[in-house]
């Protein structure tokens, strides 16, 4: 397989007290360059907790992640930063969107968090030129100004895939992307994932539902912490 990322018996448990809760319980899960896998679960199997791992903004206890032939606990601070906000993009089931911001300067926050003030100030008008053209394949070339609480669910889910695309991430993780929205919202959401994934988007997407992961091309399934 020709392997972007894969993780190797990753187990993760969460103190409660005098006890430990352990989510995942040994996964192993690979995925290729290119392809669209689904993760499958019932509510509390470790979904999330899975991706977060996956994409660095949570430790497992034990077990390796290994993207693109290095393995991510061997790296320095400053790297596992990098591959957090420059390989990998986010998109969440509640859009974590900033308020105080329009759509297009949510799009543009992931670039100029990984830009100096210098660097902005020469780069900024192309990915300026990029947040728009991304923002107009997800329909959402007339919603520029619009502040978060002026869209509707599924236009926020938009500006966040927005958001996860600009820095070209080669992997997007997508955590219930369209747990938040109606069947049609939803659906609008998975084609786009689907196009994106056609033109060579890595994806890794988890849901509960089965309708929804149809639209990838495979689907594992994470039960009793395992896959
Ligand atoms: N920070 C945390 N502290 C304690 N327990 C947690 C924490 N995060 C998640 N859990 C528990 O871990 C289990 C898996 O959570 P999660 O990965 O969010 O599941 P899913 O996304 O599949 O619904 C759940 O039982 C949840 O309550
Ligand atoms: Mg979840």
């Amino acid at each position: 397989m020709n392997s972007i990322i894969k993780c190797e018996n990753i187990i993760k448990s969460y103190k409660m007290g005098q006890t430990r809760l352990q989510v995942l319980k040994g996964v192993n899960l690979e995925t290729a360059r290119g392809e669209f896998v689904a993760v499958m679960g019932s509510s509390g199997s470790g979904k999330s907790t899975l991706l977060h791992i996956l994409g660095a903004l949570d430790k497992p206890d034990s077990g390796e992640i290994i993207y693109e032939g290095t393995n991510l606990a061997r790296i320095s601070a400053a790297r596992l930063n990098a591959y957090r906000n420059k390989q990998v993009g986010f998109v969440f089931q509640f859009y974590h969107l900033l308020d105080e911001f329009n759509v297009l300067e949510n799009t543009l926050l992931p670039a100029m968090a990984s830009s100096s003030v210098i660097k902005w100030a020469a780069i900024s008008s192309d990915i300026k030129k990029r947040a728009v053209s991304l923002l107009e394949k997800v329909g959402l070339a007339d919603r520029l100004n619009h502040k978060p609480h002026q869209l509707s669910g599924g236009e926020r889910q938009r500006t966040a895939l927005a958001r996860a695309l600009i820095n070209e991430p080669r992997l997007l993780l997508a955590d219930e992307p369209t747990g938040n929205l109606d069947w049609q919202r939803g659906s609008e959401i998975l084609t786009l994932l689907k196009q994106l994934n056609k033109e060579g988007q890595t994806i890794i997407m988890v849901t509960h539902d089965k309708k929804v992961a149809d639209a990838a091309d495979r689907t594992v399934v994470i039960q009793d912490g395992k896959i």
